[in-house]
């Protein structure tokens, strides 16, 4: 099946292609930005956009919303993630954390897919782990140089995208979506 995923992130399509490719689905980029609501769950977000979206194109479509969860912040950056990694990036995030010991954080996705009808189904995962220090790696995107998930010693970014797919919060949020989109 050809699906569209609109995102503007090339770091999430190739990582989303990976994980369709292997499931012999064929994801092609949606470049249409659709407005992001304020809300306060991934979930309403991701509902709006794909309303957004169904109603201009009329064919099936992914999305995801993601975010970064600080424990110690009370979960910012959560919500806001994009925002604040467009004004702060990693750098700041390390600084609002600097002298803090608790270093918990997890990572939120809610995938989505409207079908050709206009029904939306959605699925959600969860990555826990922590931040570090400092940056590590240049693989991946976003936050991916300041956290290392629960059981391993790399960050997400000095891991091969197949081993992030296989343990992060959109890999699991997509294989649960990809699983629903077929029954
Ligand atoms: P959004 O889902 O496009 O709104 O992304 C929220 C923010 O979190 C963006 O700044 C992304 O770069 C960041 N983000 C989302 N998913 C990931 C990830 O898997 N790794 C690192 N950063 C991420």
């Amino acid at each position: 099946m050809r699906i569209l995923f609109g995102t503007g992130n090339p770091g999430k399509l190739r990582e989303v292609q990976a994980l369709f490719g292997a499931l012999d689905h064929e994801v092609e980029q949606l470049k249409d930005e659709y407005p992001e609501i304020q809300a306060d769950t991934l979930e309403e977000v991701v509902i709006a956009g794909l309303e957004w979206l169904w109603n201009r194109h009329n064919v099936p479509i992914i999305i995801d919303d993601s975010g970064l969860f600080i424990e110690t912040l009370k979960g910012f950056p959560g919500v806001y993630s994009a925002y604040v990694f467009k004004t702060l990036g990693c750098r700041g995030v390390l600084k609002l954390l600097e002298g803090d010991e608790n270093r918990t954080a997890e990572f939120r996705c809610c995938a989505g897919y409207v079908d050709a009808n206009g029904k939306i189904i959605t699925r959600s995962g969860t990555s826990p782990g922590r931040i570090i220090h400092e940056m590590r790696g240049t693989g991946g995107f976003g936050y991916d140089p300041i956290f290392v998930p629960d059981g391993m010693e790399k960050t997400f970014a000095e891991l091969e995208l197949d081993i992030k797919n296989r343990i992060s919060h959109r890999g699991m949020a997509f294989a649960m979506l990809a699983k629903a989109m077929k029954e």
